[in-house]
């Protein structure tokens, strides 16, 4: 089985560091089983030079944090899928909750997702429960309702990150039993052939548990992800799994 390992940079590093990340992590993933699949995420306008910077052969994939619906016109600030995947990218993150925050709705999200394919990128789609809805019991009440669009998308297009929002940056997670149950939850509405990776506060120290978790196909870190040694211990762990 496929394992993925997403690493999202969010608005962080500059070129100096992620071409020494690249240079680190190229060289630990060529130790480990092919199954292992590493997408660097890293701001926009570090894509080009993280490209050039990649040695060689080596199994990081490119992947974007957001794109735009459109595919080209008046939208200042924005990339279109198109662009990504003329910069050499493969994956874009969307629907992050981090952009959920500033405004962005399922039916965005939805539109995007469709860019997206139309651009031949794979989408990683984001969704999870806000806290209190974990409190109140209403997780999978509040995904459902976040993946119901995404039921027309052809199963094995695409990825879906589960990430409850306030285990995001947070150093709280939910129980391992929860993630088995949302994961399971979303591949029996999705069809069992969508990965379900698990992103919120993974690092160094959980990762091992949560990939043991036989609906777990991976996991989408932000924090952990940005320093080379705790980025390649992860990978160590992860091609253990
Ligand atoms: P975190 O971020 O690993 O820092 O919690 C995960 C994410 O936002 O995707």
């Amino acid at each position: 089985m496929t394992r993925y390992l997403i690493s999202n940079w969010k608005m962080n590093g500059d070129r100096a560091s992620a071409a020494a990340y690249v240079a680190a992590l190229s060289e630990k993933l060529a130790t480990v089983p092919k199954g292992l699949k590493m997408v660097f995420c890293p701001p926009v306008g570090l894509l080009e030079s993280v490209r050039q910077s990649t040695p060689p052969g080596s199994r990081i994939t490119l992947g974007a944090q957001d794109c735009h619906h459109a595919t080209h016109g008046a939208f200042t600030g924005e990339i279109s899928a198109a662009m990504l995947k003329d910069l050499g990218v493969t994956y874009v993150i969307l629907g992050h909750s981090e952009r959920r925050a500033m405004g962005e709705t399922d039916e965005m999200v939805f539109a995007k997702a469709g860019a997206a394919l139309n651009a031949g990128l794979t989408p990683i789609l984001c969704v999870g429960e806000q806290r209190a809805a974990y409190d109140a019991g209403k997780t999978f009440e509040t995904v459902g309702k976040q993946v119901e669009l995404l039921k027309s998308l052809k199963s094995g297009d695409y990825l879906i990150a589960y990430e409850p929002v306030w285990a995001i940056g947070s150093s709280q997670t939910p129980q391992m039993a929860e993630i088995s149950a949302a994961h399971q939850y979303i591949k029996t509405v999705l069809g069992s052939r969508v990965p379900v990776l698990y992103g919120g506060s993974v690092n160094v120290g959980n990762i091992g548990e949560i990939l043991a978790l036989r609906e777990v196909s991976g996991a989408l870190i932000g924090g952990a992800s940005l320093e080379n040694e705790q980025m390649a211990a992860m990978i160590d762990i992860a091609s253990k799994k």
